[in-house]
């Protein structure tokens, strides 16, 4: 029995869950993509909290792969989980830190109770990671880590008709086995 994950094609700020997933970067102090989205629809409190968060636990940034939780400000969902993707690399193989971030995101919605979780596409824009693959370590990883007793949906929110596909080709390709 593995958790129900459900696909969506549309803007994640427009999403309603009990947590939120932002492609971040180590600063956590916003960006472009999912990250200027989050902030902006979000409003200042998502980026007041990761101002304390880097005045404290994370003085040098949130290293890749790991996950941290802030509020969601104005956002429909109850929290923002920050995460930092692997930015692509043809020699060095990063698969593990992708895994990671979906890994670490579910563990910290586990610790906070958020029973839905939503994540875009991580590190499939800026991060330049091919969109196929990565939907394949994303749904693989889900799969394999969420505990359904904890978790009543896990969706992924993608933002154009090719990344859509690519999440549907690889969440077929896992219930096959
Ligand atoms: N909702 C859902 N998906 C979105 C949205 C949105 N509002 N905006 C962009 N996307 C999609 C992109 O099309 C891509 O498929 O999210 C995926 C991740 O793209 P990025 O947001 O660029 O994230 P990433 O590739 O992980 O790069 C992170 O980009 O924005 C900066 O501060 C961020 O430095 C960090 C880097």
């Amino acid at each position: 029995m593995t958790v129900p994950i459900t696909l969506a094609q549309g803007d994640i700020t427009a999403q309603h869950a009990d947590a939120l997933v932002n492609a971040a970067n180590s600063s956590l102090l916003g960006g472009g993509g999912v990250d200027g989205a989050i902030h902006r629809r979000g409003g200042p409190e998502i980026l007041a909290e990761c101002r304390r968060l880097r005045a404290s636990r994370y003085g040098k940034g949130l290293p890749t792969g790991q996950a941290v939780a802030t509020t969601a400000g104005r956002l429909d969902a109850a929290h923002v989980i920050h995460t930092v993707g692997p930015v692509w690399s043809a020699t060095e193989d990063r698969s593990a830190l992708l895994a990671s971030c979906h890994r670490e995101a579910l563990r910290v919605a586990a610790e906070l109770g958020a029973r839905t979780l939503a994540f875009p596409a991580i590190s499939t824009g800026v991060y330049r990671w091919p969109i196929d693959d990565a939907a394949r370590i994303a749904v693989r990883t889900v799969r394999e880590a969420a505990d359904p007793a904890l978790f009543d949906e896990v969706r992924f929110v993608l933002f154009d008709q090719a990344a859509y596909d690519a999440y549907a080709e690889a969440l077929a390709a896992a219930a096959d086995g």
